[in-house]
């Protein structure tokens, strides 16, 4: 009741499959009476990563871009999302990169606990989702309070909007009521 809720969407697709598990959750986060926004990277600049290390002296990357203000935002949830589809058994490039760019969060006093990842892909197999979950499992691990408290899997959609009524969408809404 009453947290932040931020969920990054990271499919450039629209009517993507992953937004409708991310727009799921955002409803069922509202309707428990938390704050909760969407942040799409579709239409946002954001650049790699470059090993610079300047932000942990910074406290903030020193790439001008769209990032800066996404990490920020991250910073201050207390519960961050992370939508993505699985391309090649992984999160997408777009996810990876804008984790990689919050790592001026790493040693910071960040404020969330609690991290969901929301996954869609074609297969729909239990092994489908692993490698996105442990990229992002790997991300949560680098923040000590922090815990990956949530996998939700649409496996078996590929087209865009293909998901729907795929239980993955109560499910999203379910794990959003009860943050
Ligand atoms: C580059 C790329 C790689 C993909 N790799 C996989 C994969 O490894 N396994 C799988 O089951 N589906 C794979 N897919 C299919 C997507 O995961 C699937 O279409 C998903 O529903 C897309 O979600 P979206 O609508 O949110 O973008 C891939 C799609 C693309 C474009």
């Amino acid at each position: 009741m009453n947290k932040k809720v931020l969920i990054i969407s990271s499919s450039f697709r629209k009517g993507s499959n992953s937004e409708m598990l991310a727009k799921e959750f955002e409803k069922g986060a509202k309707k428990a009476g938390n704050k909760a926004e969407i942040v799409s990277l579709r239409d946002k600049n954001i650049g790699f990563c470059r090993g610079c290390l300047a932000c942990l002296k910074l406290g903030k990357c020193v790439i001008s871009d769209d990032a800066v203000k996404i990490a920020e935002k991250m910073k201050s949830a207390d519960v961050l999302v992370f939508a993505t589809p699985v391309y090649y058994y992984s999160v997408s490039g777009q996810l990876k990169t804008m984790l990689d760019r919050a790592n001026p969060l790493y040693d910071s006093d960040y404020r969330f606990t609690d991290v969901y990842l929301l996954a869609t892909a074609a297969e729909d197999e239990k092994t489908t989702v692993e490698g996105a979950q442990k990229a992002v499992q790997g991300w949560v691990d680098c923040f000590e309070r922090a815990r990956l408290s949530g996998v939700i899997f649409a496996g078996g959609v590929n087209d865009a909007g293909d998901i729907a009524g795929h239980k993955g969408l109560t499910e999203a809404y379910e794990a959003g009521k009860n943050v």
